[in-house]
């Protein structure tokens, strides 16, 4: 059975007629898959490789060069929640910040919490070290961040 679905399958072919060569949709169409699914299958590698008449292995390489994306042993949680731990968030508390969420939510950077409502991660500069500490929800970025106030916003999510 198909993973990618008929819309997904649309909007990658779409894609195609927008660069010079399909293999330019590979990144576009991995994070189409895993914002949908929360991880790229093994299946779905294939089925993009197919729409994209590539090897699954190019498309298998493009994302595994990136630790961005995550593999069917290590889906994300339903939000990712990132923490600068860059020099200026650093000095303002950035891995202190880190550290306290691991604790608060039981997870070492990477991971999932029991609940799969967020993956924990640890970034590198995201380009706001004026309100530093920063961390990224999915794609906004909060500055000036302290553990209650990422409790806040994880409790709205
Ligand atoms: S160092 Fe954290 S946003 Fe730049």
């Amino acid at each position: 059975m198909a993973v990618l679905t008929d819309s997904m399958r649309e909007r990658i072919r779409d894609l195609c007629t927008k660069y010079p060569q399909k293999q330019a949709v590979t990144l576009p169409a991995l994070h189409m898959v895993q914002d949908e699914f929360r991880h790229v299958s093994l299946e779905a590698i294939k089925e993009i490789a197919a729409l994209l008449e590539l090897h699954p292995a190019e498309v298998h390489d493009t994302m595994s060069f990136y630790g961005f994306y995550r593999d069917e042993d290590h889906k994300l949680g339903k939000h990712r929640v990132w923490v600068c731990r860059s020099i200026s968030c650093m000095l303002h508390g950035g891995e202190e910040l880190l550290a306290s969420l691991c604790e608060k939510y039981h997870v070492k950077p990477g991971e999932t919490t029991a609940d799969g409502k967020i993956t924990l991660e640890f970034a590198e500069c995201l380009g706001a070290c004026e309100g530093a500490p920063c961390i990224l929800v999915d794609d906004n970025c909060e500055m000036n961040m302290t553990t209650e106030k990422v409790s806040t916003l994880v409790s709205k999510m």
